[in-house]
């Protein structure tokens, strides 16, 4: 059987992907993001995911405002960068798991979830920056599922759609045959505003919220209306909706094991987090 071994939550700002070309990890301006990896890679290389299902916003590579689906769930066996622009340079191809995906569709259309499913999907560095991150350097051997959320086009879906959303994802994970460890991963936020009179915008003291309620209390969160959290967060701080999609998808006990806070990245409160599901954890201990 599938067992999700839990989640982890990153910012995905474009201008890590070229600060990872250029090497400047250790420059004093990225070092404190970047230190903030180590306990990550820690993880991962003792829970050895086979899979990771992502949670991420298409920001106009693969979708655009012509046609935008509320959920799209990829179920292609390898998922291409392009050029975006942003002088990073186009990522390696991630591989990705069809039979997996075709079992999540499924169960997302079975729990009256009217998704699109993309047996054909680019992947931008809400994607790729995240990937790059965790496995600096590695061949990438670990496979993908990306569900794809709208955080563009209003009106977004809500939080606590979201929270539904991946609650579902992690019972149909449960209920997969196959031997996997299943990672969540989530993309983007914390608070920022790209645009607009506020722009730059960071709310610190809510950004801590989101940290702390996701963990145990997220029906805390899914209570905020779309139009009050981008008050609180930003235009942009929307990309939390990817957030508690991964924390619905924790079936289990959840405990914080990671949190590392880094203001700003670009524009962004740059956030990296790793929650465990406590069952897992129950079970190594055993
Ligand atoms: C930035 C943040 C994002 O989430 C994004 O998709 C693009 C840019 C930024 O802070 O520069
Ligand atoms: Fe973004």
């Amino acid at each position: 059987m599938a067992r999700i071994i839990g989640g982890v939550a990153t910012t995905h700002v474009p201008s890590i992907g070229k600060a990872i070309a250029e090497k400047k990890q250790n420059d004093p301006y990225w070092k404190p993001f970047f230190k903030g990896f180590d306990y990550v890679h820690y993880w991962l290389a003792r829970e050895k995911p086979d899979v990771a299902v992502v949670f991420y916003n298409d920001h106009g590579l693969n979708f655009f405002l012509d046609k935008l689906p509320t959920f799209a769930v990829g179920a292609a066996s390898e998922y291409r960068n392009e050029d975006e622009g942003w002088g990073i340079p186009v990522s390696r191809a991630i591989a990705g798991d069809p039979a997996l995906s075709w079992h999540l569709i499924n169960a997302l259309v079975g729990d009256e979830f009217d998704i699109t499913m993309c047996q054909d999907m680019l992947v931008d560095h809400a994607v790729t920056i995240p990937m790059a991150l965790m496995y600096p350097g590695e061949k990438w051997s670990l496979k993908i599922v990306p569900v794809s959320i709208n955080t563009v086009q209003h009106p977004l879906p809500s939080m606590a759609r979201c929270l539904k959303l991946g609650r579902s994802i992690g019972r149909a994970i449960e209920n997969y045959q196959q031997d996997l460890r299943v990672m969540m991963v989530a993309t983007g936020g914390l608070s920022h505003q790209l645009d607009g009179k506020r722009a730059g915008f960071i709310n610190k003291d809510f950004d801590k919220l989101c940290m702390d309620k996701i963990v145990n209390e997220p029906e805390v969160l899914a209570r905020y209306s779309i139009h009050d959290w981008v008050e609180e967060a930003g235009a942009q701080g929307v990309e939390f909706l990817n957030w508690m999609a991964m924390r619905g998808a924790l079936t289990g006990e959840v405990s914080e094991l990671h949190r590392n806070y880094h203001i700003p990245i670009s524009n962004t409160a740059a956030a990296t987090v790793v929650l465990e599901n406590r069952a897992e954890a129950k079970r190594r201990a055993a």
